[in-house]
């Protein structure tokens, strides 16, 4: 239903939803009534059909698979709380699940873990992402991934908000010389070659910048700067298409080397 309202972008019939889900006419609104307890605004004119307004500020299964390549369908776990998605995404990974690939998300992290065994302050409102990948490269070219991630998401924040992202080398991402981001990067290899990579990003997004329990560097987030929450799914989507694209490139390049 959600697909078929957010692909249409503008006013669709109740007959052609109902027609494209093999559902009849009073299941459509039925699912309509559901959506909107869920915080969707959805339009409904009587003899013309329904219009998705606005979405919620919440994450969901539903909504990243939405946003993901099709490749993510049922490889994505989602988490309200959860320790740390990395930890879990070990798991996932360690035990042959996520393979070629899989995201774990979470709406807030109580255990989140930054580099060198640091905590992760990860409120609700955040983007906590860990992405499994399994690229054909030598563990010598995986040092190469976590600039590649940073790529990725600095690329992401600029398209998505037009704040002026940059990268601090090699795993911050700053804006306007605060902390916005960090990269967590954890790796299995068997000798020579990578088995797993496990790609944890935290991005501070829609909640303010004092939610943020550190005392070491400025911090920041995307809402405190841009005045506005962002769309999570979007930034989301953004930037695990951005790592996909880079870790193939990255194949090609270890391939010929
Ligand atoms: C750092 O700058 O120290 C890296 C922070 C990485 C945090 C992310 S949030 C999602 C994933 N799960 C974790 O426990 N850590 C990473």
């Amino acid at each position: 239903m959600l697909r078929v309202l957010k692909k249409a972008q503008d006013e669709v019939s109740g007959e052609n939803i109902a027609k494209e889900l093999g559902i009849s006419r009073s299941a459509v609104w039925k699912q309509v009534q559901k959506l909107r307890e869920a915080g969707y605004d959805i339009e409904a004119r009587p003899s013309h059909g329904y219009k998705l307004v606005s979405t919620p500020d919440r994450l969901t299964k539903e909504e990243l698979e939405l946003n993901l390549p099709p490749e993510f369908l049922d490889q994505v776990l989602f988490f309200d709380k959860v320790d740390s998605t990395n930890d879990l995404a070990k798991q996932m990974a360690g035990t042959g699940k996520f393979d070629p690939l899989g995201l774990v998300a979470a709406e807030e992290q109580v255990g989140g873990r930054g580099r060198f065994g640091r905590a992760w302050s990860s409120p609700r409102g955040g983007v906590w992402i860990s992405l499994v990948v399994r690229p054909k490269i030598s563990a010598r070219s995986a040092s190469r991934v976590a600039l590649l991630a940073a790529v990725a998401v600095s690329r992401a924040i600029i398209s998505a908000t037009s704040l002026p992202a940059r990268i601090k080398w090699p795993n911050d991402i700053l804006v306007n010389e605060k902390k916005v981001c960090g990269i967590l990067t954890e790796m299995a290899a068997e000798p020579g070659l990578v088995e797993y990579l496990v790609i944890g990003i935290g991005l501070n997004a829609n909640f303010e910048a004092d939610k943020v329990e550190t005392h070491r560097t400025p911090v920041t987030t995307l809402q405190t700067e841009l005045g506005r929450p962002v769309d999570r799914p979007k930034i989301i989507s953004g930037i695990v298409e951005s790592i996909l694209r880079g870790l193939a490139s990255l194949e090609r390049q270890d391939d010929q080397a």
